[in-house]
C-alpha cells in the first residue's frame, strides 16, 4: 500500500494532482482511499461524483440532535465513536469505480470553526484504519493550502497507523510556493517518531526546459528541496476546468502522461 498526500500552497494544483493520481492507480487495477481535507472542498468534482454530505455536516447534526461536544476532552464514548463512523460510512463515504471517498468539509457557519471537523474526521478515519479488511490498495489525500492541516492530529493517525509514503509540496515555481514548501517540511520535521516519509517537489506548469532547470536547481541549492519531476500545463485540463469537467476519462492529457513517468518513477 502507499500514502500519498498533497499540499502545497494554494491554486498550485494539489486537487488536480491527486485526482490524476487516483486514476493512475485506477488504471493500475487498484483501488484508493481518498481523503479531501480542503474545508473547500473540489476533489468530488475532478472525480465526477456527486458530494451530498460531508464529515462537517455530520458533525452539525450529532451536535444539534445528540448534543455530541464538539471537541470533546475526554475520549468520546465508544457508542458515540461507533454511531459517528457509522454516519460517515453511511452518508460521507461514496463508493465509486477505483475509489472510495471522504470530504471533511465545513461545520455550518454557527460552528465558525474547523477544529470539530478534523477532531471527528480522525476519529472515523482511524477506525476505517484499524479495519482489519480495510479494502484500499492505497490512500491519496488532498491537503488544504498551507500548513493549516499538519499540526492537527488527522495526518498522525494515518502515519502512525498505515505510514505516510510521499508528502508532495506542489511547487508552481515561485519563491511563495517555495517557501510554504520550507514551513511544511518544518511541521513535519517536528513529527518525530511518525512515518511521513519522503517529502518531494512536484512541479507543476513550468513547460520551458531551461525554466524547469532553474527551478530544480533554485529548490535545491536555496531550499533543500529536491523535485522529483515537472507536469506540464495542459490546456485539457485548463478547458476541463473552466466547464466544470471531470479529469478521469479525458483523454490526451500530456499533464497525466508527465504525471505517470513520475509516479512510474518513485515504483508505484
Ligand atoms: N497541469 C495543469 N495544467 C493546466 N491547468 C492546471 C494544471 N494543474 C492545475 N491546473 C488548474 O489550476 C487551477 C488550480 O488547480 P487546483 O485546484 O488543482 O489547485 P489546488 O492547489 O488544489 O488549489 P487550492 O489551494 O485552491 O485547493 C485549476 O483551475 C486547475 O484546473
Ligand atoms: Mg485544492
Amino acid at each position: 500500500m502507499a500514502v500519498l498526500v498533497f499540499s502545497g500552497k494554494g491554486g498550485t494544483g494539489k486537487t488536480t494532482l491527486a485526482a490524476l493520481t487516483v486514476r493512475y492507480f485506477y488504471e493500475k487495477g487498484k483501488v484508493s482511499l481518498t481523503l479531501d481535507m480542503d474545508p473547500d472542498a473540489h476533489l468530488f468534482k475532478l472525480l465526477e461524483v456527486p458530494l451530498e454530505q460531508t464529515v462537517g455536516n455530520i458533525v452539525d447534526r450529532v451536535h444539534k440532535e445528540k448534543n455530541f461536544e464538539l471537541e470533546p476532552r475526554k475520549p468520546v464514548d465508544v457508542s458515540d465513536a461507533e454511531y459517528f463512523y457509522s454516519l460517515v460510512m453511511r452518508d460521507v463515504l461514496i463508493e465509486s469505480e477505483g475509489f472510495d471517498l471522504i470530504t471533511l468539509g465545513k461545520p455550518s457557519s454557527e460552528i465558525d470553526c474547523y477544529c470539530p471537523v478534523f477532531y471527528w474526521a480522525d476519529l472515523a478515519i482511524s477506525k476505517i484504519l484499524r479495519s482489519y479488511k480495510m479494502p484500499y490498495d492505497h490512500i491519496v489525500v488532498d491537503c488544504d493550502p498551507g500548513t493549516e492541516i499538519f499540526p492537527r492530529r488527522i495526518l498522525d493517525t494515518i502515519a502512525e497507523k498505515v505510514g505516510i509514503d510521499y508528502v508532495f509540496i506542489i511547487i508552481d515555481g515561485s519563491r511563495m510556493s517555495l517557501d510554504t514548501a520550507i514551513e511544511i517540511r518544518k511541521e513535519i520535521k517536528k513529527k518525530e517518531g511518525l512515518r511521513f516519509g519522503e517529502v518531494l517537489g512536484l512541479c507543476n506548469r513550468i513547460d520551458d526546459p531551461k525554466m524547469q532547470a532553474i527551478i530544480k536547481e533554485f529548490a535545491a541549492s536555496e531550499y533543500g528541496i529536491n523535485i522529483a519531476g515537472f507536469v506540464r500545463s495542459d490546456i485539457g485540463i485548463i478547458e476541463g476546468a473552466l466547464k466544470g469537467e471531470g479529469i478521469l476519462k479525458k483523454t490526451g492529457l500530456r499533464a497525466f502522461e508527465d504525471l505517470k513517468k513520475i509516479l512510474q518513477s518513485l515504483g508505484l
